[in-house]
């Protein structure tokens, strides 16, 4: 079952008209799926219940801290990238003894603070962070647990934007070059070798590029191991796709049975980055139709959601479903490019969809729970969205709508002359 659902005639959100929602807390408006959130969990972790495993949420893809508190409570892991991330998780109730700290610009603060709070593990992304991080633990007086991510240079089959496993990108280590700066990495103090990391991109459709990486890596560890390098852990990352038209990825299980396949007897702990697939589908972006404007040439939709609320589609194309939550029958369809009132012409939802509207109207942007609000700006200083939470019958508002005071209430005017 779908947590966004029809009934009778109207959208809903698990048992909460999506109406309902738009009322009490207007729009645009996040509206994500506790139900939704905890299956795609599920889905992830049952298939690795009886190995050793992480799976941390990719905080990135959404950093609500109602989000966070419900996958902490599912016992999650969390992936971050910046401080910034680090006291959210912390914030949410996350455990700091299950966060891997991606990220190729790591301050030295950041790595101070994530080794006073005890995580799991550093990505290093390198040679130069992992001189910094042997210099902060050495301050500290602790050895920090390291993981090197590594750039097998394989080809993920996505959008450039989104695809970061080449040569040509700029994370992680050249595979090359990898078993070098494990040897020095093992030569330092305070530095603990833990495990081998890679992550080559996101909204990846088919398991085998996650195979040759994961075919590169284990050569990698395989040779460590003769030289007494001991590799406890392997991280893959994220990136596995989800459908927002009619992709068809590999579900969460099939890809984690090719993988447990591939390592044979090898005593490797799991460690996983997902995000998308555990968000995307969980969440809509809810907006109300502001004008119909029929031109010559085209029908433009001005709704109320715009490129500040959900940049996806101006920044990589991206397609993502738009739909009536009360789908009209008194009017034909037409074809509509669903645009938002910022001033640009990227500025738009969607183009040429097929929609019964009238001004007023609500509609949903779907699969909106990941790389959503996170992304979100307050260009044209309008305020960030609000986001709420369905429950069953319940809805929680879990972040309330910026006011227009707060966007400037750090600014100043000129002192006088
Ligand atoms: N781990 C690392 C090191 C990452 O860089 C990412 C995503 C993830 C995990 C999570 O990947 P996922 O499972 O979500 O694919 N804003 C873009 C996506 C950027 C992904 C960046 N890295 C979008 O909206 O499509």
């Amino acid at each position: 079952m779908s947590a966004f659902e029809y009934r009778d005639g109207e959208l809903f959100a698990e048992d909460v008209a999506l109406r309902q929602v738009a009322e009490q807390h207007g729009t645009p408006c996040f509206v994500y799926s506790r139900h939704a959130i905890e299956q795609a969990w599920l889905a992830w972790d049952e298939p690795l219940k009886d190995c050793s495993r992480l799976v941390c949420f990719a905080v990135k893809a959404n950093s609500n801290l109602g989000v966070l508190n419900l996958l902490a409570r599912l016992g999650a892991g969390f992936d971050i990238v910046s401080g910034g991330e680090l006291e959210r998780v912390l914030a949410a109730g996350g455990d700091p003894g299950r966060v891997v700290f991606s990220g190729l610009g790591k301050t030295a603060a950041e790595m101070r603070r994530a080794l006073e709070v005890g995580i799991y593990c550093f990505n290093v992304e390198s040679s130069a962070e992992l001189e910094r991080l042997q210099q902060v633990a050495a301050e500290l007086g602790v050895t920090a647990p390291v993981s090197l991510r590594v750039n097998p240079d394989v080809d993920a089959g996505t959008h450039p934007y989104i695809s970061t496993g080449l040569k040509e990108n700029k994370f992680g280590i050249d595979i090359a070059d990898a078993a070098a700066v494990y040897r020095h990495a093992a030569s330092m103090p305070n530095i603990d070798v833990k495990g081998v990391d890679c992550h080559i991109g996101s909204q990846l459709t088919e398991v085998s590029p996650f195979l040759d990486a994961l075919d590169r890596l284990l050569v990698l560890v395989d040779d460590l191991a003769a030289e007494e390098i001991c590799i406890q852990h392997l991280d893959l990352g994220g990136g596995l796709g989800v459908t927002y038209d009619d992709e068809q990825p590999p579900s969460p299980g099939e890809y984690l049975g090719q993988v447990r396949e591939r390592l044979g007897d090898r005593q490797l702990s799991l460690v996983f980055e997902p995000g998308r697939s555990i968000v995307a589908n969980a969440g809509v972006l809810l907006t109300r139709v502001n004008f119909l404007k029929p031109t010559a040439h085209k029908n433009f939709a001005i709704v109320d959601a715009a490129m500040n609320d959900l940049i996806r589609p101006a920044l990589y194309s991206a397609w993502m479903g738009i739909d009536s939550v009360h789908p009209r029958d008194d009017r034909p369809s037409q074809v509509w490019d669903v645009v938002g009132p910022v001033c640009e012409t990227g500025d738009f939802l969607g183009k040429d969809r097929e929609l019964a509207l009238a001004a007023g109207d609500l509609l949903v942007v779907r699969s909106a729970g990941a790389y959503g609000f996170v992304m979100s700006s307050n260009y044209n200083t309008r305020p960030r969205a609000a986001e709420v939470l369905v429950a069953g019958n319940q809805q929680h508002l879990v972040r309330r709508r910026e006011t227009i005071a707060e966007l400037f209430a750090g600014e100043s005017l000129l002192p006088e002359a």
